[in-house]
């Protein structure tokens, strides 16, 4: 990589905890806006991302936050959350405490090799105990700055809007503390597929992460098997933009076919090239799945 070309981006933070903790409610708050309300049951079933700016030490930063979802069932997207972050914020509801996916979701940041940030929420609910979050979690290695440990916890009400700041000042300093991030925005993006579906008037739809690089509108693109000319490109508010930076997670129209969450992008230079390779990525996965097929077969036979 060009080291001159090299520009610092928003630091990616992926919100993981037990089902209802408030991660949703809690990025309202950040973003001051009302995502929680409009959930079919409350329960978040897919992976949102949004960007925000917050001024840090008379400087404005941008940070990129993921959303996942708690429930039980939704283990894969926790684990893709995880993969593609450079900060978890781990958020632990101060009434309830340490449940199976709030270690779950830590064993995911730990394996994926990412900096934690506890945020202790619903700190204004009777019955909250933000030292017993503490010292379940201490079990767990994570222990808080105030008993000598190296993990900062926040506590906050993501309801009453309390220390909304000093999270993301938090969450800022683990950044800056931990991590070098910089990537080259002056070459042909790359990132991740990180949600997808089939929109009947759009066509395939897909939310990607840019990692490296910019992408623009007008740009031939491969997401997973699906290739074509980026149409139009929207950020989280439906707002049409023109680019996409590092750190930028953006929705994409003009994909022949809809990428897996998780997929990696890819843009060319020719159209043909990113037809190329997505007949390619095709061919292995028919390759591979006719593999399995015969497997399968095979041991039948023996049966
Ligand atoms: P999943 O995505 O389904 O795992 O849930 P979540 O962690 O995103 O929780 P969500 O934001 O949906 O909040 C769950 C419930 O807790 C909602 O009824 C919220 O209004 C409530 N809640 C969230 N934060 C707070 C808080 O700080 N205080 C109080 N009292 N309630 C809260
Ligand atoms: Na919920
Ligand atoms: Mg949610």
């Amino acid at each position: 990589e060009d080291a001159e070309a090299m520009r610092p981006r928003p630091a990616v933070v992926t919100v993981m905890g037990h089902v209802d903790h408030g991660k949703t409610r809690l990025l309202d708050a950040v973003r001051n806006s009302n995502v929680t309300e409009g959930e079919a049951g409350g329960i978040t079933q897919h992976i949102g991302a949004y960007q925000v700016y917050v001024d840090h030490e008379g400087e404005e930063r941008g940070l990129t936050f993921i959303d996942t979802p708690g429930h039980e069932a939704f283990t894969a997207m926790r684990a893709r959350g995880a993969k593609v972050t450079d900060i978890a914020v781990l958020v632990v509801a101060a009434d309830d405490g340490v449940m199976p996916q709030t270690v779950e979701a830590l064993n995911h940041a730990k394996a994926a090799g990412v900096p934690i940030v506890v945020a202790v929420n619903k700190i204004d609910k009777e019955g909250a105990s933000p030292d017993k979050i503490r010292g379940q979690l201490t079990e767990y290695d994570l222990v808080p700055e105030e008993y000598g440990g190296e993990t900062m916890f926040v506590d906050v009400s993501a309801r009453q809007h309390q220390n909304i700041e000093q999270l993301l000042e938090a969450v800022l300093l683990t950044a800056d503390a931990a991590l070098e991030l910089e990537a080259n925005p002056e070459k042909e993006a790359r990132g991740v597929a990180i949600e997808a579906h089939l929109d009947k008037g759009r066509g395939a739809v897909a939310t990607v992460l840019v990692q490296s690089g910019t992408l623009r509108v007008g740009d031939n693109m491969v997401a997973g098997n699906g290739f074509g000319r980026v149409r139009a490109m929207f950020d989280e508010n439906g707002q049409a933009v023109e680019e996409a930076e590092p750190s930028r997670p953006v929705q994409v129209l003009g994909l022949s076919t809809v990428p897996r969450a998780g997929d990696s992008f890819l843009v060319t230079t020719e159209d043909r090239t990113a037809r190329q390779i997505a007949e390619k990525r095709e061919a292995a996965e028919r390759n591979a799945n006719l593999a399995k097929r015969r497997k399968r077969i095979s041991l039948e036979n023996f049966d």
